[in-house]
Order: C-alpha cells, then sequence, then structure tokens
C-alpha cells in the first residue's frame, strides 16, 4: 500500500491515453495516485514505469456497483480523496448527425460521459471532507461540449460533454463552501486512440491542460471551463 501520508487522487481510466499521463504526472508529484480502470491486468501494465506510489483498482463508471465498490476499496485502502480527474469518456461519434444518431449509443455515452463522472463524484465526495488544502475536482470535457460553437458534428459525444459542463457548474456551486474547485478542463485535439494519429497535440500536451486544474491554488477558479489555463465559452 506505501506510505499513509500525502495527497491521494484518483484518476478514472487511467490506463491508456490522457488518463494515464495524467496519472503518470500525478504520481510523479507526490500524490499516492489510484489509477481507476475497467480491466485491472491492462491498468498494471500502464502502471509499470510510472515512478512514485500508484495502485491500481476496478472501476467502471458506467457501472454503479463497481463505482461503489471502488469508492469502499478507497476508503480501506486510503481513507481520503484529494484529487479526482473524470477522464473516462467514450464515442467520439463522427459519423454521426443528430438527425439520424443512434439514440441507444446516445444514451450509452451520457452514461459514460456525464453520469458516469457524476457517479464517482457522488462516491467519492465523501471521502473529499477532510478539509485539507489542494482538493479539486477536474472534469475533462471537450470544447465540443461547448454550446457557443457547437454544430452538428459529434451528437452523442458533445452533448454529453455539455453535460459534464453542466456537471461542473452544479459541483461547484455545492462544494464552494467546502473548498473543493471543481473545474471542466479540454485538452485540446490530442493524439490518442480516441484523437487519432492526425491529432497535432501530444498526451504530454493534453494532460498538461488537465493538469493545471489539480494545481491551480485554493483560491484559483471553481466552476470554470479551461484549456491550457484559459477560459474557453460555455
Ligand atoms: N483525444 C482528444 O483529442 C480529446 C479531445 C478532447 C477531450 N478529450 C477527452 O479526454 C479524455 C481522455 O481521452 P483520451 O483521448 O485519452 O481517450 P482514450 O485514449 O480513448 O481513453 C479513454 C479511457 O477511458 C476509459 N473508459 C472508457 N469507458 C470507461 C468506463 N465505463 N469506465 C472506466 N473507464 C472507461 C478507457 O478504458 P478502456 O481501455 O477500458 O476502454 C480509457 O482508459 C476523455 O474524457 C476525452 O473525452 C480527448
Amino acid at each position: 500500500m506505501g506510505d499513509q501520508t500525502g495527497p491521494v487522487a484518483v484518476v478514472t481510466g487511467a490506463n491508456r491515453g490522457i488518463g494515464r499521463e495524467v496519472a503518470a504526472r500525478l504520481a510523479a508529484d507526490g500524490h499516492r495516485t489510484v489509477l481507476g480502470v475497467r480491466d485491472v491486468d491492462r491498468g498494471r501494465a500502464a502502471a509499470r514505469g510510472m515512478t512514485g506510489d500508484v495502485t491500481v483498482a476496478e472501476l467502471d463508471v458506467a457501472d454503479p456497483g463497481s463505482v461503489t465498490r471502488f469508492a469502499g476499496w478507497l476508503r480501506q485502502h486510503h481513507g481520503r480523496v484529494d484529487v479526482l480527474v473524470n477522464n473516462a469518456a467514450v464515442t467520439y461519434d463522427t459519423w454521426q448527425d443528430p438527425l439520424s444518431a443512434d439514440l441507444d449509443l446516445v444514451r450509452d455515452t451520457l452514461d459514460v460521459n456525464a453520469l458516469g463522472a457524476w457517479r464517482v463524484a457522488q462516491a467519492l465526495a465523501p471521502l473529499m471532507r477532510h478539509r485539507s488544502p489542494g482538493r479539486r475536482i477536474v472534469n475533462v470535457s471537450s470544447e465540443s461540449g461547448s454550446l457557443t460553437g457547437m454544430g452538428a458534428a459529434a451528437p452523442a459525444y458533445a452533448m454529453s460533454k455539455a453535460a459534464l459542463n453542466a456537471l461542473t457548474r452544479l459541483l461547484a456551486a455545492q462544494l464552494a463552501g467546502d473548498g473543493v474547485l471543481v473545474n471542466s478542463v479540454c485538452p485540446g485535439w490530442v493524439a490518442t486512440d480516441m484523437g487519432g494519429p492526425a491529432a497535432p497535440r501530444t498526451v504530454a500536451e493534453g494532460a498538461a491542460s488537465v493538469l493545471w486544474a489539480v494545481r491551480i491554488p485554493d483560491d484559483g477558479p471553481t466552476g470554470g471551463f479551461f484549456r491550457d489555463g484559459r477560459p474557453l465559452p460555455w
């Protein structure tokens, strides 16, 4: 289990892509870092090579039972959470348009990308009530979810990220008096399995945009939407 002191960071969907990089950087920075992953073997493979205190635990954000078990595991092994990065996501549905979109797929996408983050936040919030500095919830969103710029592209994904942004506002408002800062972050277009090989940004660059919202000071912003530390329109 390792060191029993120091902040605990949880990253969902941490076995590949941006989540894996964010987890590696948080662990290197001294967070006791928990990789929430659907497949523990793939999570352990991802954790190899990370430095610091890293553990892997099973988490399917779409499965309420899995989220409850994950929260119980965290309570037992760490007893607290300081940083929650809601990173897990699916379905960048560039092949769909709004009028012909498969609504079952839209529902499944919302269940992971928006309700999944909500489920995990609900389950982990009791572990964040310790009032230490540095408590953060970072919802990894996308400019695709910006209502200001929204077109017809990737409708399931776009709607799910708009909903995730709403969750950011809701949680930020509820936790405002509690000292937990809650923000949405867009990592930019990043070369991952989701972003594809043509994406101009590296995983490290995307992760840096996410990590900014972890590292802001306790009097930093809450309830905002940012990329690279700069506000994005809702
Ligand atoms: N890449 C981009 O250009 C880009 C742009 C804007 C925003 N984003 C956002 O950045 C975040 C990370 O994206 P990425 O590009 O790194 O994606 P990725 O490479 O496709 O990785 C997605 C991760 O989410 C996990 N995941 C999916 N469903 C899950 C579930 N039900 N429970 C737990 N984990 C689940 C996956 O696990 P499995 O391996 O088990 O599938 C995987 O670890 C996402 O929120 C994405 O929307 C990405």
